[in-house]
């Protein structure tokens, strides 16, 4: 047999349910905030996110599928979303044409990772980016519409916050953080001693504990921020507060990306393990113009779906809504009337399964209840003659003969 890749994985009947269920109320609580759907390719080329992920973070340097096309292209599979989305703004030159975007967009995303509980290799990510706004008021609004969706799921996370600063207090800290680093090189992680030369920020949020403990005298990023994005910080501060959201400061927290500048946060559960990210985000005021963009300041965040689907399936399992029809025949000659039947119902936004084997009334209601129909439609050969119906109703158990041309005003009275 033929199986799937490892990490990647099929998505039905309950589990696709869910997704959808997860998407639906994502957008919804999106397009309150005014943000618009936006859909980019799934294959990029590989310097994008060389570009913009960044050659020191882990997701370009080890997780890429990354591969040469038959034109010999070097391209990959996308392993995030915000590179593509700012792409396509480069694209369109709405740099250029200056104003404000809001976008979401949502699909399947690729990771060489080890694939573990909440972690695939193709995952898919909800995701926002707002271009053109330089104000903290954005971060703020959009780490509220991130728990606006949490809110509405019934998930409960911790969110932290950090500032990284503007290019300038950044480019004082790492030159600060270095000097540290060079000097407890030793007690590092292998991984660790790469980062100091590719992107020393990235030692901060290590989590092997010897490097925790090498680095707890190491200077701390919050108190190398210059007065504009100290102040900006508290504004972020106060903005939560005021919208009721609780959080922590995690001076430490960078984010795997080497994109982000100023507001990073994540929103953390650890229903799936410890500490996971479920949400992660921040601004990226750089980017743009690193990719040769007009200067247009940025921020967004992801939402990893399988996490929240983990969460959700440990507290209830997601049924088939009843709100079905289950048509049947009990002569193979009526099932042309039946097939009339259901068009007609479907006509008048009706949901309508078809059953086309003829098989005693008991086993056709035994599959109707399988597939959580509401109602059960059953045409027999006397009912066809007397221009009738047998209906049941699969929630009060209910029979009923109806005329055909009253079955509508019927299905609407009990439905
Ligand atoms: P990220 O933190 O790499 O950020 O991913 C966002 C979320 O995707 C994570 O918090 C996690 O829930 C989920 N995720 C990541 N990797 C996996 C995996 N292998 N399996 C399952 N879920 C995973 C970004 O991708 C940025 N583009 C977010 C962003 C948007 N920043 C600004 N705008």
């Amino acid at each position: 047999m033929i199986t799937s890749l490892r990490g990647m994985h099929d998505l039905l009947d309950d589990r696709a349910r869910l997704y959808k269920n997860i998407i639906n109320t994502c957008e919804q609580v999106a397009s309150k905030y005014g943000y618009n759907y936006i859909q980019t390719p799934t294959l990029e080329r590989t310097a994008l996110y060389k570009r913009s992920v960044g050659e020191s973070s882990d997701i370009v340097g080890k997780e890429m599928y990354e591969f040469s096309d038959k034109g010999g292209d070097s391209i990959c599979l996308r392993p995030e979303g915000t590179a593509g989305v700012v792409r396509a703004f480069l694209e369109n030159k709405l740099d250029k044409a200056g104003g404000i975007y809001r976008w979401y967009y949502h699909g399947s995303m690729f990771r060489y990772e080890r694939p573990q509980r909440g972690r695939q290799r193709e995952f898919h990510q909800f995701g926002v980016e707002c271009f053109g706004i330089a104000s903290v008021y954005e971060d703020a609004m959009l780490i509220c519409m991130a728990s606006d969706i949490l809110k509405a799921l019934n998930i409960k996370a911790t969110l932290k916050i950090n500032s990284l600063g503007d290019e300038d207090s950044m480019q004082n800290y790492k030159e600060a953080l270095l000097k540290y680093a060079k000097r407890v090189s030793a007690r590092l992680c292998m991984d660790c001693k790469r980062r100091i030369s590719t992107n020393v920020m990235r030692i901060l949020d290590c989590k092997n504990e010897n490097c925790q403990q090498a680095l707890s005298g190491a200077p701390i990023l919050l108190d190398a921020l210059n007065d504009k994005c100290k102040n900006e910080f508290e504004t972020l501060q106060i903005l939560l507060r005021q919208a009721g959201i609780k959080f922590v400061i995690d001076s430490n927290l960078v984010r795997g990306l080497d994109y982000y500048c100023k507001t990073a946060f994540e929103f953390v559960s650890d229903e799936i393990g410890a500490q996971s990210a479920i949400i992660g985000g921040g601004r990226y005021d750089r980017l743009i113009s690193d990719l040769e963009g007009h200067d247009t300041p940025a921020v967004g965040w992801a939402m990893g779906i399988e996490r929240i689907m983990e969460i959700l399936a440990l507290k209830s399992e997601e049924k088939a809504q009843k709100d079905s029809i289950y048509l049947c025949a009990l002569d193979e000659k009526l099932l042309k009337n039946i097939c009339f039947l259901a068009n007609q119902l479907r006509a008048f936004g009706f949901k309508v399964l078809i059953s086309y084997d003829i098989k005693a009334p008991a086993k056709q209601l035994a599959n109707a209840d399988k597939i959580n129909a509401k109602f059960f439609l059953c045409l027999g050969l006397d009912e066809a003659k007397n221009n009738e119906i047998w209906l049941r109703n699969l929630e009060n158990k209910i029979d009923k003969k109806v005329p055909l041309d009253d079955l509508i005003s019927e299905l609407n009275e009990q439905n």
